[in-house]
């Protein structure tokens, strides 16, 4: 039977609007003025009072990510039915290219690994372990033949995912031929290697250190070079991952200033956790946010200048990150030496949440809360419209959030695969309330009907925002 969602407040990038959505198996059928849909023949899902959004998209998840000598603790079942009933409906993970190994059969792994498992539907960039001949001519295949129109490369982490200049300019030669984004993980990863090693050699082991060797500066300084890079690659659309302070954002702001061809996400962490609160927290504890880029100072600019970016669309796009590692035994890797503890944080779960406290703050308007979780993503890695909006031939990937609900985050109630939270005891406005995927009600008023395995792979099309 068809689904009719009445009563409730339709938001989309250009903002709310009272408006019934009718279902019919998979997709979205029809969108009605109030009370216009059919009367007869539906099971109408009762939205009054509620906002009915496209189900997000978390266009930057590592479930089971090799780091650090283990690997992240969501599976994709785990992470993907956390993420469901958080109100993300499409994730895109990175399939990883290690170092000498064949791009393609990274990329099964990555299938090997999701496939059958994932509650939701998912997609894959590609992370490349280093450019050479072989692994270009992959990144014109994968764009053809396997949905994949996005490559990452590290600026950071050397000896682990890193590339070097002379790499990432030719990968951005080829997406500039072959029509793929370029992301950049853009962190001086060099001298960042310097000053770890001579702040572990001054005793300097605790985890804030890890912060304090990434200082901004090697951000703007990647950010700024990366930019560059994709101007002689005959401005190769770029896209800046996990983007956390204010100089770096300046480097974004100016380049979209002069029109280029440049984009940029932040992650809920860098709008509200900081480096003196949460890693700098006494003993081991802080070990819990060590991620990269890190959290920044709360006595300088980045939380402001970043709920900023988003409203000026410096920044498009909000992601997670999501890379969980488990207190015990994981992130304890790095007892008694920062630099051995495994880079990351889980927060696929709560994201939807985290950024409508923005809007509850003032910070962002409901558009926009949307339009950065959920249409932007979906168009910047060729997914709409397909995902991210709710229009008719779209996926009814719906999903009915209550303004007036309360969420309280804790590792007691939350279902990632980990042993704490990041933002444990947090209480904010607002709520999922119940999460269609494909037309299939998953999760509603806090009972989970999603199943693994439902979730399918979405082959991606071309980025929206090719120049
Ligand atoms: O700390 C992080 N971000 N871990 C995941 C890997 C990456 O750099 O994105
Ligand atoms: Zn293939
Ligand atoms: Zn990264
Ligand atoms: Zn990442």
């Amino acid at each position: 039977m068809s689904i009719l969602i009445k009563g409730g407040t339709v938001v989309g990038p250009t903002g709310p609007v009272a408006a019934d959505v009718l279902v019919d198996g998979e997709t979205i059928a029809a969108i009605y003025a109030p009370g216009r849909g059919p009367a007869e023949g539906v099971e109408v899902i009762d939205a009054t009072g509620k906002y009915v959004i496209p189900g997000a998209v978390d266009a930057h998840t590592h479930m089971e990510l090799p780091f650090g000598g283990t690997h992240a603790s969501d599976t994709f079942d785990t992470g993907t039915k956390a993420a469901a009933i958080g109100g993300t409906t499409t994730i895109i993970d990175f399939a990883v290219q290690r170092y000498g190994e064949v791009v393609q059969d990274g990329l099964a792994a990555w299938h090997g690994k999701a496939q059958g498992n994932c509650h939701i539907d998912y997609a894959f960039h590609m992370i490349m372990g280093g450019i050479d001949d072989e692994s270009l001519k992959a990144m014109d295949h994968l764009v053809a033949d396997e949905g994949i129109s996005s490559f990452k490369l590290f600026m950071a982490y050397p000896g682990v995912f890193y590339s070097d200049d002379g790499q990432i300019l030719r990968a951005m030669q080829k997406a500039r031929d072959n029509g793929a984004m370029i992301m950049v993980h853009a962190e001086n990863g060099p001298a960042i290697d310097v000053l770890v090693k001579q702040a572990l050699e001054r005793g300097e082991t605790a985890p804030v250190h890890h912060g304090l060797t990434r200082p901004q500066e090697l951000e703007a300084e990647a950010t700024s070079r990366a930019i560059w890079l994709a101007s002689v690659a005959a401005d190769c659309p770029l896209y800046i991952v996990h983007l956390s302070a204010s100089k770096a954002l300046e480097q974004v702001r100016n380049a979209r200033d002069l029109g280029r061809n440049v984009f940029a996400e932040t992650c809920p962490q860098y709008l509200y956790l900081t480096l003196e609160d949460q890693l700098g927290a006494p003993g081991f504890e802080g070990a819990k946010w060590v991620c990269s880029t890190p959290l920044r100072s709360k006595h300088e600019t980045h939380r402001a200048d970043l709920w900023q970016g988003l409203r000026t669309n410096d920044l498009s796009v909000v992601s997670t990150d999501h890379c969980p590692f488990c207190f015990k035994d994981q992130k304890e890797l790095g007892l008694g030496d920062f630099s051995k503890i495994p880079n990351g944080i889980g927060s696929v779960e709560h994201r939807v949440d985290l950024l409508y406290q923005g809007v509850v703050d003032g910070k962002l308007s409901l558009a926009r809360w949307v339009e950065t979780i959920a249409t932007t993503p979906a168009r910047m890695f060729g997914l709409y419209p397909r995902k991210g909006v709710i229009a008719p031939g779209s996926d009814a990937d719906i999903v009915l959030y209550d303004p007036n609900g309360r969420t309280r985050i804790s590792v007691e109630t939350h279902h990632m695969n980990m042993d704490h939270s990041a933002w444990e005891g947090w209480e904010i406005d607002g709520k999922v309330d119940t999460v269609l995927s494909r037309g299939e009600v998953i999760s509603s008023g806090g009972e989970y009907t999603g199943r693994a395995g439902r979730g399918r792979y979405v082959a991606r099309g071309l980025s929206d925002y090719l120049l």
